[in-house]
């Protein structure tokens, strides 16, 4: 192999190794397993919904795929904008009675057990997820 071949060649390995990889992770935006950027006051709720309630539930916001309860995306949607506002509270009301509650519908197979979160965390995680559901 001639030495100008062998450049060529190292040049290529290092595209492939490392510059391809971190295009790719980059592409991802934040970097950090898919979950979308919320505001600075969200954060520590949508760490709350990934651990505690993303194992179960998909909700894009939070970059989870739990396919074992609901898509909060699906189930809690505005239909627009307009909607939106005037469905946060009622919404945030409902994923708090969840979570509080837990539940429990002969309709489904599973079932969610209630008290995952305590009193602050809970309402937390219920302003997100009313806030961020159907950003997908
Ligand atoms: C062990 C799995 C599991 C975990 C963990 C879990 N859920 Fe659930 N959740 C379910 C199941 C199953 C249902 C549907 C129950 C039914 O319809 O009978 C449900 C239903 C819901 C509903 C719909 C209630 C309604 O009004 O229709 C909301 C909102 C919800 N969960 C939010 C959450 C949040 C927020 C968390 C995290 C704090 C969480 N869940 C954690 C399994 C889970």
């Amino acid at each position: 192999m001639s030495k100008r071949t062998f450049i060529w060649f190292g040049v290529l390995v290092l595209v492939l190794a490392v510059v391809i990889p971190f295009a790719a992770f980059r592409a991802k935006g934040d970097g950090e397993e898919g979950e979308t950027k919320v505001p600075a006051s969200l954060e520590n709720a949508q760490s709350l919904f990934v651990v505690n309630c993303g194992t179960c539930h998909a909700l894009y916001s939070a970059g989870t795929d739990g396919n074992y309860a609901p898509n909060l995306d699906e189930l809690l949607a505005p239909s627009g904008p307009a909607e939106k506002e005037s469905t946060v509270k009622s919404t945030e009301a409902r994923v708090l009675n969840a979570i509080e509650n837990g539940v429990d519908s002969s309709t489904t197979p599973g079932r969610m057990p209630g008290g995952i979160l305590n009193e602050e965390q809970a309402q937390q995680v219920s302003e997100f997820v009313a806030r961020t559901a159907g950003e997908g």
